[in-house]
């Protein structure tokens, strides 16, 4: 114990040294951005990016969308967390969406974004989430850039090995971080070892709607699941996770969790455990879990509580699950474009592990067993390996490839990214990350098909990269040219919460299908006003439905008397604007919950509790219009015990 506390200690310091020799580092290196690299990130006004990129935020528990090569940020998606910047999670169509079994859960901590593949390439149709925290998948159109679909995941905890998917996005799948106890119950956290469960979901995806469920759970070892990549060409059909904390402890683990000298890659044949399934094979377990839908014709999400999910003990399928031994404490798991490699990302390892899919599968065949962990089969580290990268840096988490034959890992402690070739393992090129790097995209790089044109980098520490704002800092991305030998550092900039990888994809796959507005016509939401004429307002005891509209620029109607305290108000709003890029917003004084911000064609409903009497506005928060600030209306709050009728009026 006490040479891994020497060794910890060692590697501390090593990261104090690398971060001091960074900040002096600074002034000489930004000398060297010529104006040739400037023209390279220059988007000129009103031109457009060449890729979007998805990147995680974090503890924002959203995803933020931003162009390269420029570093603009174009949106931020709400995923996880309520949104009051449109509403997202406090409007009644949205609130859905935050559901689960534990309730109504308002943020989550977003972590690794894919989109959906056919055949192995970038299809453009959708990205998915994981939110960490309280274990769900998130699906988010490309089409309308909104949160379509969340499906939390039982059995699960710190959903961090998670949303990755296979290449014609069958799958999506999650791995839990945290082993728990299957099904949970009331017992000493140190009867851990043996008892504890590491839960592996396999989340289908309806081709054509995208639409999840989860097929099945394997209930592996009690492992801390890291992170995980699915096989391609070769290897479609597998699916590899890294393990760590293969000692089962159960406290301090920094030290207890880095005993052992390896330990594992699980390898997941998914498509024979699909096999057994389909079949029958399994067990359906009672539990409860969340699934959440949002509409695109009603506007409005539903929320439904599964009861059972099918869960798999891998021993009972012979052939599908086999653990790689792989040093210390890998971390990012990643499989190269033609599915031969998978890079084990050993945080405390000098050197960098590559596995051959090859190998395992001689292996396997050859029943060449080094041992076996609670039944699954351990296979020979030297059977498997096809090389390793001869002390590339310090503290490796994460590969990507360039379909160049060229792979690029970062290295958090030396804070730098490291070019490498597949096959020869020699490193061509470095480059220092301002600072401490944490994950890396190239567009497509995590598929058959990367466009190795860009490379971005993502760093935990900013510093005095951008002017201070306080205590906190926002982190900083820095972008690569990676089309010659050399790395190219381009542009830094700053990122929103806290990004845990990106998914980038060049634009044209995905701007033409871009939605512009939503058709009055095939709105079906039940509470929509299409004109004037279908505006009222219908009281239901205590519950008050207002039907309204909006555009340009007026409410209908915009005078409502007859409102009580103690009356629960519903305005039901529907914008009526058909052009692109003109949503209206709407806001009344006291609601304790946000604003709306409403798409053209769009239905959003706000409530309103009023507490005190008198005449309040609303008004329009967007400024939509030259007449904006006209945009504006009143309602009339009356006591409890009046007798004034509902009335209402627009002009006159
Ligand atoms: Cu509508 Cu401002």
């Amino acid at each position: 114990m006490k040479k891994i506390l020497k060794s910890t200690l060692a590697i501390v310091a090593v990261f104090a040294v690398f971060t001091s020799c960074n900040n002096a580092d600074k002034s000489s290196n930004s000398g060297a951005l010529s104006s040739n690299n400037a023209e390279k990130v220059y988007v000129a006004p009103g031109e457009h990016d060449s890729h979007y990129a998805f990147i995680s935020g974090g503890y924002s528990g959203n995803l933020t969308v931003y162009g390269l090569p420029s570093g603009r940020m174009f949106k931020e998606i709400p995923v996880f967390s309520q949104f009051p910047t449109n509403g997202y999670g406090y409007s009644e169509e949205t609130k859905p969406m935050l559901e689960t079994s534990y309730g109504f859960v308002p943020w989550d901590d977003s972590h690794h974004p894919d989109i959906s593949q056919t055949k192995g390439k970038l299809d453009g149709r959708w990205v998915f989430i994981n939110g960490n925290n309280t274990p769900r998948i998130a699906r988010i159109s490309l089409t309308t850039f909104e949160t379509e679909e969340i499906i939390e995941v039982p059995n699960s905890a710190g959903n961090h090995s998670s949303s990755f998917i296979t290449e014609n996005t069958e799958y999506v799948v999650a791995g839990t971080r945290f082993s728990v106890p299957v099904p949970q119950k009331d017992m000493s956290i140190k009867d851990y070892k043996g008892n504890f469960k590491g839960a592996l979901s396999f989340i289908s995806v309806d081709p054509e709607h995208g639409h999840m469920d989860i097929k099945f759970q394997v209930l592996m070892p009690g492992f801390n699941y890291d992170l995980s990549h699915p096989g391609r060409g070769k290897s479609h059909g597998w699916f590899f996770f890294t393990t760590y904390n293969t000692e089962e402890a159960n406290s301090l683990l920094e030290v207890n969790a880095s005993q052992n000298d390896k330990d594992f890659i699980a390898a997941i044949n998914w498509k024979k455990i699909e096999e057994y399934v389909n079949n029958g094979g399994g067990t359906m377990m009672p539990t409860e879990y969340a699934h959440n839908v949002y509409d695109d014709d009603t506007h409005t999400a539903t929320s439904t509580m599964k009861k059972e999910v099918r869960v798999v003990n891998p021993t009972e399928v012979p052939g599908a699950v086999y653990l790689i031994p792989t040093p210390k404490s890998p971390h990012g798991c990643d499989v190269d474009p033609s599915g031969e490699y998978i890079v084990g990302n050993g945080k405390l390892s000098a050197n960098l592990t590559v596995h051959s899919f090859t190998k395992m599968l001689d292996a396997i065949k050859n029943e060449k067993f080094a041992g076996e962990a609670y039944n699954i089969p351990i296979l020979n580290f030297e059977d498997v390996l096809a090389g390793s990268v001869e002390q590339p840096g310090l503290g490796p988490l994460h590969t990507e490839f360039d379909g160049k034959g060229n792979a690029y890992t970062t290295f958090f402690i030396s804070s730098e990214v490291v070019k490498w070739k597949l096959g020869t393992w020699e490193v061509i090129d470095r480059k220092p990350t301002y600072y401490s790097v944490g994950h890396l995209t190239i567009p497509g790089g995590n598929s058959a098909e990367p466009f190795g044109k860009y490379m971005f980098a993502m760093n935990k520490i900013t510093k005095d990269r951008y002017l201070p704002t306080g205590p906190e800092m926002e982190h900083s991305a820095q972008l690569y040219d990676i089309s010659g030998d050399k790395m190219e550092l381009l542009l830094d900039f700053p990122t929103h919460g806290e990004p845990h990888y990106a998914a980038a994809i060049p634009a044209e796959i995905v701007k033409n299908n871009s939605r512009k507005i939503f058709k009055l016509s095939e709105n079906e939401h039940p509470k929509k006003a299409l004109s004037d004429a279908d505006t009222k307002i219908v009281r239901d005891g205590k519950n008050v439905h207002v039907y309204m509209t909006m555009i340009r620029s007026h409410f209908s109607p915009d005078n409502i008397e007859g409102v009580k305290v103690g009356d629960k108000v519903f305005f039901h709003i529907t914008n009526l604007e058909q052009d692109f890029d003109v949503p209206h917003g709407f806001a009344m004084i006291g609601a304790r919950n946000a604003e709306l911000l409403i798409a053209p064609g769009q239905t959003r409903t706000l409530t309103w509790e009023p507490q005190k009497v008198g005449v309040w506005p609303f008004y329009c928060t967007d400024f939509c219009s030259a007449l904006h600030q006209e945009m504006q209306g009143y309602v009339r709050v009356s006591p409890a015990n009046s007798d004034i009728e509902l009335s209402w009026s627009l002009g006159e």
